[in-house]
């Protein structure tokens, strides 16, 4: 059993605090270190689901390659030091596997009314309902982005971002197999229901969608699947982090561990995009130019203009806050005060947990004014997270503004205001500028073009979407890696294409 590299793990992700090692078992037909085959009704119930789950990913998985050999990391088991291993896997034999992270002896509901009581091995009765929405929101997100990014290998920049984008792929899938495992252990028959309905839904399908919206939008191209890495996964990292800290322990313990994979996503997102930032400012170096504005020019050069990547940034970054919900809403303050989901790194928070006297303040737009208004801090619970998230995602961001800075470039990205281009919550009914001015409708179709990408612009990204797949080789409008995966040669064949 190799481990991960330590350069694909840059996320400093406490998903998993005790480092007890648990055994997988892969005799099962299931892969799993929850013993499975001590629990002959479930193990049924689960291998009833597998040949549906194949199918699904047969027609909705990655197009075009399901007989590549894509060089993937299975988990092996949920010890930190040593999870995973490396080898070529045809997709559809990927091993799907349940994983949970340790159990905590004595673990205690870190929040809400039942704050300090034994955390629940079983479903809480009075709370079923609540808490199986929860893990069936949690889980559509997971098949969603697979069907969005399905389309995608055929334009891969290089073999190493194809794997990157497989990799992410069947850990997705994995994670559908997380929520799914939950739903038919707990929740008998409606979680088998449910489970079926989550193979049924698609993603931008007008009869039948995906629950939430930005799982329904396209992702039509690269710099697309890097920007829903980095941003869109983000929330993913924020949604599970919220759970892990879920007063129903098989949550807590699943999505623990599915933090663990997240990481290698915002990971292809941060230097996907990154990447691209360097191949542009290398492309500029090379010819002389300095101004980031001058668009005709830089974009002859085969790489993608940094206002353009701006505005790209600022799609992604607005319908991902919107995944956050309603700033202010009933529904988080009962998801929080019955203890099924805390907020983001609740046992570090230094307050009472329960929150039935505190405020938080809000951002709303009162009167035709930009306000800030101290709330009930119950019901401001997703407004929070919503801002731990836009903290959360500057880190990167500084990153890439560094590469810039290094060449030399007068250029700095910045993530746009919160009520940017929102559909839903306190913004949704305004037009707000990246700097944070209220528009008039007319001010705002004015501007849009400089905000975010026109049709132009989504053409000429486009048109640089061809594939390069010799080993070694890369696009022209993004570059190299640093290190392998697996600390791999630069030439190492991620994806043996021949037989796909
Ligand atoms: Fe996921
Ligand atoms: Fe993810």
């Amino acid at each position: 059993m190799s481990e991960p590299t330590p350069t694909e793990i840059i996320e400093p992700v406490e998903a998993i605090q005790n480092d007890a090692f648990v055994a997988v078992s892969y005799d099962d037909l299931i892969p799993n270190n929850v013993d499975l085959s001590s629990d002959k009704q479930l193990q049924r119930a689960l291998e009833g689901w597998q040949p549906n789950y194949i199918d699904w990913w047969k027609d909705m998985g990655p197009e075009g390659f399901q007989n590549a050999d894509v060089y993937l990391r299975t988990a092996v088991g949920v010890d930190p030091s040593g999870w995973a291993k490396f080898g070529h896997v045809k997709m559809p034999d990927y091993r799907w596997g349940i994983l949970l992270a340790p159990k905590e002896e004595g673990r205690t509901i870190p929040c809400g009314r039942h704050k300090g009581e034994p955390a629940w091995q079983e479903v809480p009765g009075e709370y079923r309902s609540l808490l199986r929405r929860l893990i069936v929101v949690q889980g559509d997100t997971e098949p969603a982005s697979v069907e969005q990014q399905r389309f995608l290998g055929a334009t891969a920049p290089s073999l190493y971002d194809m794997r990157n984008l497989f990799q992410v792929n069947v850990e997705e899938g994995r994670h559908l197999w997380a929520m799914v495992y939950l739903l038919v252990k707990y929740f008998g028959r409606d979680g088998r229901e449910e489970a079926q309905a989550l193979l049924e839904r698609r993603s931008g399908q007008q009869d039948n969608p995906r629950i939430l919206g930005a799982f329904n939008e396209r992702t039509p191209d690269w710099l697309s699947f890097f920007m829903f890495t980095y941003f869109t996964d983000r929330d993913g990292k924020m949604q599970l982090a919220a759970l892990a800290q879920s007063g129903f322990d098989p949550l807590s313990r699943s999505c623990r561990f599915m933090l663990t994979e997240e990481a290698h996503h915002l990971f292809v997102g941060e230097t996907g995009v990154g990447r691209t930032i360097e191949a542009t400012c290398l492309a500029m170096k090379a010819a002389g130019i300095t101004d980031p504005y001058a668009k005709e020019a830089i974009r002859k050069l085969g790489v993608i203009d940094l206002p353009t990547l701006q505005k790209k940034a600022n799609f992604h970054m607005s319908v991902t806050r919107d995944l956050f919900g309603s700033e202010i809403s009933s529904n988080a303050a009962s998801a929080f005060s019955t203890g099924l989901k805390g907020r983001f790194n609740e046992t570090a928070l230094d307050d009472d947990h329960q929150l039935e006297n505190a405020t938080y303040p809000v951002q709303r737009v009162i009167d035709g004014q930009l306000v800030t208004e101290e709330v009930p801090a119950l019901r401001a619970i997703n407004s929070r997270l919503l801002d731990d998230y836009i903290a959360d995602c500057q880190g990167g961001i500084d990153r890439w503004n560094k590469v810039i800075e290094k060449c030399g470039i007068a250029f700095r990205f910045s993530q746009p205001h919160k009520g940017f281009n929102r559909r839903i919550g306190e913004f949704a009914e305004t037009h707000v500028s990246p700097a944070g001015e209220l528009l008039s409708a007319q001010a705002w179709h004015a501007g849009k073009s400089d905000w975010l990408c026109s049709d132009e612009d989504h053409t000429f990204i486009n048109s640089l979407m061809k594939p390069c797949v010799q080993p070694g080789q890369y696009a022209s409008w993004i570059a190299p890696p640093r290190v392998g995966i697996n600390n791999q040669p630069k030439d190492f064949e991620y994806v043996r294409i021949e037989h796909s």
